[in-house]
């Protein structure tokens, strides 16, 4: 029994080791879509970006700056500070973005979205994301 226990202990400790594996580049350890989002794709064409990229400038380009990289002046002071999305959205899904723009993330000022704009108008900024470099 107690054998099996430790067994149990050695598992999960490699488990955790994987999960750090790659700690250092927060971009490549993307939490995992919950399941009411995992899997849904932007139903908008690339053509979409250009409403997104108004209202990108309206609502997000203040903290995470005019191209995405996490630079606007009223993200400075902030803890943990806006991420870059140009380098977010090649690591991350149309279902990643689409969730965390609906309902925000805990512990950071990145507030939820869904109820301000529709999730129509989130799409649009989502195709607009997709064309930060
Ligand atoms: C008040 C400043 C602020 C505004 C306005 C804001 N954000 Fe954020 N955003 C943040 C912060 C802070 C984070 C968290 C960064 C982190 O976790 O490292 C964040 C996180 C995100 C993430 C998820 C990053 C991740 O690591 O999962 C996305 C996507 C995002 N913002 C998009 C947007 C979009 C699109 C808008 C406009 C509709 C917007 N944000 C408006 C501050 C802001």
């Amino acid at each position: 029994m107690k054998k099996v226990w430790f067994s149990a202990v050695l598992v999960l400790a490699a488990l955790a080791l994987t999960a750090c594996g790659g700690g250092a580049d927060a971009v490549a350890t993307l939490a995992p879509v919950p399941s009411d989002f995992a899997g849904l794709a932007n139903p908008l064409g690339a053509d979409a970006s250009a409403a997104g990229a108004s209202l990108f400038k309206t609502n997000c380009e203040s903290c995470h700056g005019s191209q995405g990289h996490g630079d606007g002046p009223a993200g400075a002071a902030l803890d943990p500070t806006p991420k870059n999305l140009a380098d977010l959205q090649v690591a991350a899904g149309d279902d990643y973005l689409f969730w965390r723009i609906a309902t925000g993330k805990e512990g950071t000022s990145m507030v939820a979205w869904r109820g301000v704009l529709t999730d129509e108008q989130i799409w649009q900024v989502v195709s607009f994301i997709r064309t930060l470099k």
